[in-house]
Formats: C-alpha cells, sequence, structure tokens
C-alpha cells in the first residue's frame, strides 16, 4: 500500500476500483475539485496503483487536502461512502461497447461482493462498459436496491451533444439542457423534443430568420455523439478525462447530496411503460443515490427508440443470464 496518511480521519471516503486510464483519471479529476477528504486507487496491479497514487500524491500542494492511497488490497476500500467500478477490459479500435459484456459480467461477479462486504452502506457507481448490462448484473450480484447500485449512463454522452449544440449556437455549455437517454452505447437517443438553451427550445432556435436545427443537422449532431468514443478511441487508443470527469460530476451530487438532475443509468420499473432494464434517463441523485427518474415528456419517435434501445440492452443482459 502506498499512501500519504498515517490513520484514517474524518470526511467522506472515494474508492476507485481499477487503475486503468479511466480510473485513474476519475481519481485525478476527484482530487483536483477535491470531492473526498480520502481517496483510494484499488487494482490488483500492485506496482501500477502505487505509481498512479504516489503521482497523485506528489501534486498534493496544489489541489484541495486530501489522503490519497494506492492498493491492491480489497480491505483498503473498507467503509467507503461511494464505491466506482472502472475495472474491465479496454474497448479496442473497431469493437462496440456490447462487445465486452461476457468478460465485465465474469469480472463483476469476483470482484463485487468482496467490496459491498467491506463498505455495505456505499453507494456503486458502475463505469467499466458495457455500462448499463454491467449495472443490470451488478444489481443482481450485489443484491443491492437500484438507487444505491447504478451506473455513469448517458451523462458523458449528454456532456458531448451540449458541447455540440453550444459550438453550434455559440453559446455557453452550461446553459443548454439537452439528454441523451437510453444505452450508453449504439443505440442511444437525443431528446430533442425538451431540449432547451437558457429556456427557448431547441427546435425553435433561430439563426438570422431561418431556424437552426433541421432535421439534417440534428441527425448529424446525434452522430458524432454515438461516434465520439469511436473517433477518440480510434486516435488514442483509450477514452479517458472525459469519463473521468463525468464520473466525479455524478459522485459530487453523491458526496454533496445535490439531488442533481443526471442522466444515470438505473433500473427503469415503468418509465414511459419502459421496465426491467437498467439505462439513462434524467434522475435525481443525491446522498440517497439515484432517488427518483424524471417523467420527461417524450415524443412518439423518441420513445419508440428508446423502447429499442432498451430491447437491445435486455437482450444482452438475458443473454448472459442477468
Ligand atoms: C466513452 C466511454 C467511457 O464514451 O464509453 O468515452
Amino acid at each position: 500500500m502506498i499512501s500519504n496518511i498515517d490513520s484514517r480521519r474524518e470526511g467522506s471516503k472515494l474508492s476507485i476500483v481499477g487503475a486503468g486510464a479511466v480510473g485513474s483519471s476519475l481519481a485525478y479529476a476527484a482530487m483536483i475539485e477535491g470531492v473526498a477528504r480520502h481517496i483510494v486507487l484499488e487494482d490488483i496491479n500492485g506496482p501500477k496503483v502505487r505509481a498512479e497514487a504516489l503521482d497523485l500524491i506528489h501534486g498534493g500542494q496544489f489541489v484541495p487536502e486530501a489522503l490519497i492511497e494506492g492498493s491492491d488490497d480489497v480491505d483498503s476500500t473498507a467503509d467507503s461512502d461511494v464505491v466506482v467500478i472502472t475495472a474491465g477490459a479496454k474497448q479496442q479500435p473497431g469493437q462496440s461497447r456490447l462487445d465486452l459484456a461476457g468478460s465485465t459480467v465474469k469480472l463483476m461477479q469476483n470482484i463485487l461482493p468482496p467490496l459491498v462486504e467491506r463498505s455495505p452502506d456505499a453507494i456503486f457507481l458502475m463505469v467499466t462498459n458495457p455500462v448499463d448490462v454491467t449495472t443490470q448484473a451488478a444489481l443482481k450480484i450485489s443484491g443491492l436496491p437500484p438507487s444505491r447500485l447504478f451506473g455513469s449512463g448517458t451523462v458523458l454522452d449528454s456532456s458531448r451533444l451540449r458541447q455540440l449544440i453550444a459550438e453550434t449556437c455559440a453559446v455557453a455549455t452550461g446553459n443548454v439542457h439537452a439528454y441523451m437517454c437510453g444505452e450508453h452505447g449504439d443505440s442511444e437517443t437525443p431528446m430533442w423534443s425538451t431540449a432547451s438553451i437558457g429556456g427557448v427550445p431547441i427546435l425553435d432556435w433561430k439563426f438570422g430568420n431561418g431556424k437552426c436545427f433541421t432535421g439534417e443537422k440534428l441527425d448529424e449532431m446525434s452522430q458524432r455523439v454515438v461516434n465520439a468514443a469511436y473517433e477518440v478511441i480510434e486516435g488514442k487508443g483509450a477514452t479517458n478525462f472525459a469519463i473521468g470527469v463525468s464520473s466525479c460530476r455524478i459522485i459530487k451530487a453523491i458526496l454533496r447530496d445535490e439531488r442533481a438532475v443526471l442522466p444515470v443509468s438505473r433500473m427503469l420499473t415503468n418509465w414511459h411503460g419502459i421496465g426491467g432494464v437498467c439505462m439513462s434517463v434524467p434522475t435525481i441523485v443525491g446522498a440517497r443515490g439515484a432517488v427518483r427518474q424524471l417523467e420527461l415528456e417524450v415524443s412518439e419517435s423518441e420513445l419508440s427508440q428508446l423502447r429499442a434501445s432498451a430491447d437491445q440492452i435486455r437482450e444482452t443482459a438475458t443473454s448472459l443470464g442477468y
């Protein structure tokens, strides 16, 4: 174990399982944001996880005070407030997220029970892809309620969508409200009918006298979001920074009990008639986890795309016995 602590101190504890590109970037984001007093990075690769932790610890002077620990011992995660799972196989160029389902689910069967045993009261955030299927399997494996175990879902995809809209309209990304919903993957879909900029519906946004967003433009933006990760993976082999900061956003909502509306992947029971599947819709997230899914108004075509996305996730999860 490598750490800058000699004993447990007061404050929230965040454990990140998996010190690959995603886990390490998340730890870095969490350290810079000061979301937790105690951050544990855990991985089976001892030398790698200790080195990642050391590298973070060395920046201590410049970031909010935090206790940082790197360990290959699952005991180091004990009594966490939030446990994030990023461990899993890496998506290779040309592979879809769903191609990783079999190996990821097997991994969850091994790593989850000891983590839940050591932090029985924690909120569990799943990040490993395919995140919706992983979350669905992890719910059954852990026996935790859906409010306390959910996935990072389309929080990142929604950020990608908002960034594209903001760039097109030359407004701040923070003033755009728009959600990608459904699978964090190829079948995800934008909720155009409720998207807005500063209260103005996107579909009414004008350039001069004409409408800014034609059907063609909307389709193009949607495709760019769906293909965003492929584009990054093609160029650098993995995505890590944006998933790191977006996962950190979710953790902050939990640890500060923000009750923020975030499109996390949580089990749906009867959302516009969709149930028995984990996928993303806008959800209120706070200290008790993902507590309530919003009954967002959706058009007929949006709903049929969401149903298709649910079927896609359910099919993969069922084929793996979940
Ligand atoms: C992405 C990975 C996290 O979309 O699936 O960047």
